[in-house]
């Protein structure tokens, strides 16, 4: 049925129209609905980026507050989904959790969710879906640790109750430190959209089923899970802290990453679409240095990243290849001095990308001519063949 042309991995197919998000990868552009990610972050804050990202535009006052007291009034989650975290096993890693438990929200919302042309039902989903996250995401931190849940407490941002459930205790009084808020604020900003990439995608394939949002988001976050894509955070901190275990050996681990026999890759380096920078790295870079300033944190991992940058950026293998750090080389840093554990990393991503899975798919579901997505295939297996019985199999 007509002419099927291979893409593998999608170089250059484009899956969709979207007024979401521009990117330029030769100039290192990425903007928000028209808003330059630089501006962004520096001027607004995580939850008004979402708000933009959903509806298009930067809410007016009434808009805004009408959207806070919405996510706010959601952020509590059922106390039977609770009771699921009792199934996990302590050191479940968290983007297991995540990724079920938002599946689970299905079971709980059905009737709003099961139809996701219903634009009342749709936007208490997602509504639902961003107040709860944040829940979700602390709630398995505190498990692992064996401490009680901290609720959500609504009279703090969005970020800031994030913050409040992950490191507050019952026993003692807690404020929220306004330079972690701050930076949180700002890494949530950053990641909060990338247009088509391999989570994005999985989140509009899923949805285009009409499957409901909860199960085309929680596809989203296991899509993002892998270490090509947002496990690069992890794995980047994991890799840094080996090459500090072997003597802080650079150059060993730079060669390693070039040599085409081994399988290691320098992570949190390189990207499909960015080829002279990322100007999200470029930021958390600044940011990074900035917050561990403030916080007074010292962190040796931070010197063997910027030696391992540096090194890699002089050689040829990575300049030819145009091979730079990308939004995780340097976030992971900055995650560690506000105290968020490593295995956390990802969520963290999740949480910020979460707007962006959102919005996407709203864009998606709200077109009136969007199709199920079914891409093709070239066939490159057997030619028709005779069934043998099993005793004549030679
Ligand atoms: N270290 C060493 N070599 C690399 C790396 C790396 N990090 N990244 C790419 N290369 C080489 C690759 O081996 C290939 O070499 P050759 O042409 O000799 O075969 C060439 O560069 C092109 O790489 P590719 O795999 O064809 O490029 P891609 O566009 O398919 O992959 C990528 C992009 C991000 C998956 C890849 O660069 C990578 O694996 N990076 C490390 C993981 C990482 O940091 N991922 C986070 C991406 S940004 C945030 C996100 O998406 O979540």
């Amino acid at each position: 049925s007509g002419l099927v042309t291979l893409d593998d991995g999608f170089v250059n197919t484009g899956s969709t129209l979207s007024g979401i998000t521009f990117l330029d990868g030769e100039e290192g552009i990425l903007r928000y609905r028209g808003y330059d990610i630089a501006e962004l972050a520096e001027k607004s804050t995580f939850l008004e980026v979402a708000y933009l990202l959903i509806y298009g535009d930067l809410p007016r006052k009434p808009e805004f507050d009408a959207f806070r007291e919405s996510i706010t009034r959601h952020t509590m989650i059922h106390e039977d989904l609770k009771r699921l975290y009792d199934g996990f096993p302590k050191d479940s890693h968290p983007m297991a959790t995540l990724g079920s438990m938002i599946n689970t929200l299905s079971g709980f919302y059905t009737k709003e969710a099961s139809d996701p042309l219903d634009p009342v039902g749709r936007e208490l989903s997602i509504h639902r879906l961003l107040a709860k996250s944040p829940t979700i995401a602390a709630f398995s931190h505190k498990k692992s640790i064996g401490h009680p849940f901290m609720y959500p407490n609504n009279s703090l941002s969005y970020v800031a109750n994030f913050i409040q459930m992950m490191f507050s205790v019952p026993a003692e009084r807690y404020e929220v430190d306004p330079v972690v808020e701050r930076a949180l604020d700002l890494l949530l900003i950053l990641h909060a959209d990338h247009e088509q990439n391999c989570s994005t995608s999985t989140v509009r394939l899923v949805g285009s089923s009409r499957a409901n949002v909860f199960a085309a988001i929680s596809s989203g976050v296991n899509a993002l899970w892998g270490p090509l894509h947002g496990g690069a955070n992890q794995a980047v901190i994991e890799m840094l802290q080996h090459i500090q275990s072997e003597g802080g050996n650079i150059k060993k681990f730079v060669e390693m990453a070039k040599d085409k026999n081994s399988s290691f890759r320098l992570m949190g380096f390189g990207h499909r679409v960015y080829k002279n920078f990322d100007p999200r790295a470029k930021i958390i870079k600044k940011t990074c240095n900035e917050v561990l300033q403030k916080l007074g944190v010292k962190d040796s991992l931070l010197e063997i990243a910027m030696q391992l940058e540096e090194a890699a950026l002089k050689d040829e293998y990575f300049v030819e290849r145009k091979l730079y750090p990308n939004v995780d080389f340097y976030s992971g840093i900055i995650y560690r001095a506000i105290g968020i554990p490593t295995e956390m990393f990802t969520v963290m991503f999740a949480l910020g990308r979460m707007p962006g899975w959102i919005a996407q798919w709203k864009e998606m579901i709200e077109n009136p001519s969007a199709k199920i997505g079914r891409p093709r295939q070239i066939y490159n297996g057997s030619t028709v063949r005779p069934f043998v019985p099993a005793e004549k199999r030679g």
